[in-house]
């Protein structure tokens, strides 16, 4: 973890009707680190995320990535920007194989235009090989190489959700938001996700990581920061934050007193 804030979420509130899910919400993520984004059902994790990229547009506040402000900009022009995410409900292209869904990811970045594609020109067929041979590399980053060429829909669950995060590598972000990677998951497989998330970062991505599971994410992250009820109650190191007042009553639904 560097000094360097990759991207400053500063002073969110979204407003959805009459639901409040953020309420001045302010968060840097600092370039090199994995942030654990914890809280409760409905604390406004996701949202987080929906905003960061573009799903949303705040109600009020803004996003610097890079030092750019990047509020107003499209979904497609934040990915270009650098933020790649997953999603809590697995969104793979059920139909084709795990390489051609990682292939999608990396498109996003590509260079050749329609009628260069129609022409299959040798730029575009170099590039089409370079982008082959780059999701299989992703997908052995993720350990599942060995089911390339399965259709998404015939990989078991723990594979789809891998295949998720090389997808979202494929578009070559900075950040990798993950948006509880870990559901579903068994202890072991836990774990062993863990691994992957603290490899993934040693080759130089900075991580979001989402999680209800606090166990999880305190071991895996450099800093957590815990929203209850769209609100930023606390952050800080794990230790810190795991003897919180505050985030113990957040998970315990008692008052501050008691906890
Ligand atoms: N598009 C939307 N329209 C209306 N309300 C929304 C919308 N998106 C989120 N919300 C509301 O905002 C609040 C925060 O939701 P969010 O999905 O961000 O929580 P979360 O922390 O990710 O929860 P979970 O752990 O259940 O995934 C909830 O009350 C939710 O119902
Ligand atoms: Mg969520």
């Amino acid at each position: 973890m560097t000094n360097e804030v990759l991207l400053d979420f500063n002073n969110v509130t979204m407003q959805f009707g009459g639901v409040t899910a953020l309420s001045d919400v302010s968060v840097k993520i600092f370039r090199g680190e994995i942030l654990g984004l914890i809280g409760p059902n409905g604390a406004g994790k996701t949202t987080c995320f929906n905003v960061m990229t573009g799903v949303y547009q705040p109600t009020q506040g803004s996003v610097v990535f890079n030092g750019s402000d990047i509020t107003k900009l499209k979904r497609f022009q934040i990915t270009q920007s650098g933020i790649a995410r997953t999603f809590q409900n697995i969104r793979l292209f059920s139909e084709m194989t795990a390489v051609e869904n990682v292939m999608v990811g990396a498109d996003a970045r590509k260079t050749s235009s329609i009628p260069a594609a129609l022409l299959r020109t040798k730029h575009q067929r170099a590039e089409e090989k370079e982008s082959y041979d780059r999701s299989m590399e992703l997908l052995a980053l993720m350990g599942i190489a060995d089911r390339a060429s399965d259709a998404a829909r015939n990989l078991p669950y723990g594979y789809q959700r891998r295949l998720e995060i090389a997808r979202a590598l494929a578009t070559e972000p900075e950040l990798l938001c993950l948006d509880e990677p870990a559901a579903g998951f068994n202890p072991a497989e836990k774990q062993q996700l863990n691994e992957l998330i603290l490899k993934i970062r040693d080759q130089g991505y900075t991580v979001l990581l989402i999680e209800h599971d606090m166990s999880v994410v305190m071991n895996v992250s450099d800093r957590v920061a815990v929203l209850d009820f769209g609100k930023k109650i606390a952050e800080g190191l794990p230790s810190e934050v795991r003897s919180n007042p505050d985030v113990i009553a957040a998970y315990l639904g008692v008052p501050d007193d008691a906890a």
